[in-house]
């Protein structure tokens, strides 16, 4: 055995083998005075303290934590954290009352950062969303789902793929990727939204489906396999809503890309309801995401097709908003609920999962225990790596969280500033107190 965590005074394992929905949405499987044991990269074994510790062997190094609430390594179900540049002026512009929608119609919002990231070299869009990682990491996120969508055209898309692709086999946090071709319509397409779809379909689906299974050319650094399997699917999405897409042609793209392999998302329902979360389950998409105008027959339609229901309060929040997504009646409607920060220079720049929960409670009302479930095991299936981490058991990759609070209400209940103490993540301490282990974060992370 490499390392034991030991003694925690909430062990949160948050242990299933599908996604919680309904009464289980909530279900921790918390083991006081609880610990783990890793060997490699990999979960061994789950249990009280004084049953763990009897697994040690000559070369096992402890991590005590008494005092710490233990749990899975959030994991982020919906960003855009690869992009160059920021949005800051527009956020100044939104405080004074121009709204999102009005800036996206002028030709700025999305497109500001599309332009910023056709121009950017791919060393520095990778320089830029290390620094995000970074900080997304000593939050304790340790799996991220990020999407492309600031190219608008091939090449940049395939750019910012390979950008995913890197960071992935470099940084510490695991990348899964996401293509969002249909992200804005871009200016060069202006009233021919439907020929850009055609360049979606046509050219860029095909062209990102061969480029997901190359393996990322790294030199001089230790590389990390990738958290999925290079040839298994990888996601398309599609921004379905007033000022981007239309049902219709959403459509169009979702079933060309499940003919293609990919596996599907869709942005709905986050400004209007133009009818996507119904969409959704008709396609067996894995999740649909934002939902803060979905109606009750929609849930029913996305619980009996068993797609999962990404919120991303910090979006709403981040919008200066009120109309936050009805996380209570996606749980009564036994909807799975998985949660994500929607890390993006224009809705919502957070890097941090625990201020996602602060939100999601009192504003979705979901309970502590639910939003935590919704950020590990959920935000895992969501992201399409539920059965390889967000959750404390055996043989899952050992991705951990130590918190310093007193019990895991706390995660919620205070916010603002930082719970985690220690982030283990593949079984090595990457970040403690606050601080990155800053030259072993790209080798894959230091030795305990
Ligand atoms: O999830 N809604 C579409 N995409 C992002 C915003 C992206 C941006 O403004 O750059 C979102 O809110
Ligand atoms: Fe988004």
């Amino acid at each position: 055995m490499n390392l034991i965590i030991h003694s925690a005074s909430q062990l949160i394992t948050v242990a299933g083998d599908a996604p919680k929905r309904g009464a289980a949405q909530g279900e921790l499987g918390i083991i006081e005075n609880g610990a783990v044991a890793i060997r490699d990269e990999t979960i061994a074994a789950v249990g009280a303290t004084d049953e763990i510790r009897a697994l040690a062997t000559r070369d096992t190094q402890f991590l005590d934590a008494r005092g710490c609430v233990v749990l899975p390594g959030f994991v982020d179900a919906h960003t855009h954290v690869v992009f160059a540049g920021d949005r800051a002026n527009e956020f100044e512009m939104r405080l004074r009352g121009a709204t999102y929608l009005e800036l996206l119609k002028a030709g700025g919002g999305i497109m500001n950062t599309v332009r910023a990231s056709r121009a950017a070299p791919l060393e520095q869009i990778i320089s830029e969303t290390r620094a995000r990682l970074d900080r997304m990491l000593a939050y304790g996120t340790t799996t991220v789902e990020a999407k492309t969508g600031y190219g608008l055209d091939t090449a940049t898309e395939l750019k910012l793929l390979q950008a995913i692709a890197r960071l992935d086999a470099e940084h510490a946090i695991d990348l899964v990727p996401t293509f969002i071709g249909a992200h804005a319509i871009p200016e060069e397409y202006k009233g021919r939204a439907d020929e850009f779809v055609d360049l979606v379909v046509n050219e860029m689906l095909p062209a990102i489906k061969n480029a997901a299974s190359e393996k990322p050319k790294v030199e001089n650094v230790p590389v990390q396999s990738p958290i999925r399997h290079p040839n298994s699917e990888i996601f398309c999405d599609v921004f379905c809503d007033e000022g981007a897409f239309t049902l219709d042609q959403a459509r169009r793209i979702l079933e060309r890309a499940r003919a293609l392999g990919f596996a599907l998302k869709i942005h709905a329902d986050e400004f209007a309801n133009l009818g996507g979360a119904a969409l959704a389950a008709e396609l067996r998409a894995v999740s649909a995401d934002h939902l803060m105008v979905t109606q009750r027959a929609e849930m029913k339609k996305m619980a009996d097709a068993n797609v999962i229901a990404v919120l991303l309060p910090g979006t709403t929040f981040g919008l200066g908003k009120t109309d936050f997504a009805n996380g209570r009646a996606f749980v009564e409607e036994n909807v799975p609920v998985a949660l994500g920060s929607d890390m993006n220079p224009g809705t919502s720049w957070c890097e941090s999962m625990p201020m996602v929960m602060a939100i999601a409670t009192r504003y979705e009302k979901l309970t502590t225990a639910e939003a935590i479930v919704a950020a590990t095991l959920n935000a895992a299936y969501a992201s399409g790596v539920g059965d390889r981490v967000g959750s404390l058991q055996p043989g899952k990759l050992a991705d951990v969280a130590l918190t310093d609070v007193p019990d895991y209400r706390y995660l919620a209940y205070r916010y603002g500033t930082n719970p985690i103490r220690t982030v283990v993540k593949r079984g090595r301490i990457v970040a403690q107190d606050q601080a990155l282990i800053a030259d072993e974060i790209m080798r894959g992370g230091a030795n305990v």
